[in-house]
């Protein structure tokens, strides 16, 4: 019997997938390019390497590529996707959206889309979203990438912000499911008066780009690193328990939490903080730096391709980001492990088939 129009459904991940740029960035090369040392960037942030965009290449095509991924593991094609959602803050033009031209790039004609501006927390926006839509039956069929080319609006005369800040994209493809399985809950909160401490001035309508702002370097990235660290912690807690209690959960029903990779001292404090083991803890920040929008969906098409999550496990993701904006969520998790995929060890995480040690 097919169920009634109007009856309650939940969303739920049928697939994932991620892509990074080949190019990667080191601590010793950056060590050439501004007063910083190898020593300092792992101790003060965990990060080891980033990627880099290749020239020409833009956040649709690492988008377009992390989407076919996601579909291919969820075992759809590009005609069964109605809605496609980018969360980016590095669009590849400011006008037309990322999401049209990845639309176009990957040939899903029948889908909408639009992208959604919530800086490191776009993707846990996109899940509100994605939930939404089809719970209401808008959609049946959500493609959601998170993706970014940082290194586009990232000064490398800055070693307050160079250091940090990585490219790539993953990608979800969304469908309906059980009310009580899938995503359970959802927070999403934004503060705008902390609009200040990460920024990029120049380029909008506020102060249009001009030869001056070029000049004055108004288009990078801005950040006041040591107010938005407490911040951090602070939002990111309060969210992921809030999101527990919406769901009826505890932090001991958790089996995998997959935080925003901005910084690895902010996630051991946050894990310290809601009282979780670091082996339910996904980290790759040492890879990838701080890919913003990009580095929950990346860092959990990760963990599903290394077998750290199988049908019934609860997932949790918890992000942070300029705006300010925050939120978590947590889903009871759906999807089958890939075929060939055996259960990993906790602690490990696979990039196109290689595994290596996170952390190591
Ligand atoms: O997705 C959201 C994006 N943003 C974030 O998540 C940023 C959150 N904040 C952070 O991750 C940290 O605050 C940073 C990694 C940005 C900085 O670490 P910190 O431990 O808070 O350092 P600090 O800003 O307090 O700076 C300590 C010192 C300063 O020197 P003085 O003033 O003590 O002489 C900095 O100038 O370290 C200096 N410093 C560096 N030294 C070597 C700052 N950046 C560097 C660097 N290499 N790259």
């Amino acid at each position: 019997m097919s169920p009634r129009p109007d009856a309650v459904r939940g969303a739920t991940i049928v697939g994932t997938g991620m892509y990074v740029p080949a190019r990667v960035l080191t601590n010793a090369d950056l060590e050439t390019m501004v007063d910083t040392s190898d020593q300092w960037i792992r101790e003060r942030t965990g990060i080891a390497e980033r990627r880099i965009a290749a020239p020409g290449e833009a956040s649709s095509d690492l988008a377009a590529h992390a989407a076919r991924r996601a579909m291919e593991s969820a075992g759809l094609t590009p005609n069964d996707i109605d809605h496609i959602m980018v969360a980016t803050t590095t669009p590849d033009r400011i006008l037309p959206s990322c999401a049209c031209t990845v639309q176009s790039k990957i040939g899903a004609r029948r889908a909408a889309a639009y992208d959604m501006f919530a800086a490191c927390t776009g993707f846990v926006y996109g899940l509100g979203l994605a939930r939404g839509l089809i719970g209401a039956r808008v959609a049946d069929t959500v493609l959601l990438i998170g993706v970014e080319t940082l290194s586009r609006i990232v000064d490398y005369s800055d070693r307050n912000t160079c250091v940090l800040f990585g490219d790539g994209a993953g990608a979800v493809v969304l469908r309906s499911c059980a009310v009580d399985e899938g995503l359970l809950a959802i927070t999403m909160h934004s503060d705008g008066e902390l609009g200040d401490v990460l920024e990029v001035p120049a380029g909008g309508s506020r102060c249009p780009a001009t030869s001056d702002t070029v000049e004055a370097r108004d288009h990078f990235i801005k950040m006041h690193g040591r107010k938005v660290f407490p911040f951090a912690v602070r939002s990111m807690e309060e969210s992921l328990l809030g999101a527990l209690e919406l769901g009826g959960l505890s932090m001991a029903d958790i089996d995998l939490l997959i935080p925003h990779q901005a910084n690895q001292r902010i996630i051991d404090a946050l894990q310290e903080r809601v009282g979780i083991g670091a082996e339910r803890v996904v980290s790759n920040i040492d890879r990838y730096g701080n890919t913003s929008s990009a580095s929950i969906p990346i860092s959990l098409d990760e963990a599903v391709r290394a077998g750290r999550l199988k049908p019934g496990d609860c997932v949790a993701f918890t992000a942070f980001g300029g705006g300010a904006t925050w939120g978590s969520s947590v889903m009871r998790w759906t999807m089958p492990a890939p075929l060939g995929v055996h259960a990993a060890a906790h602690g490990s995480a696979s990039v196109d088939g290689v595994v290596r040690k996170v952390g190591a």
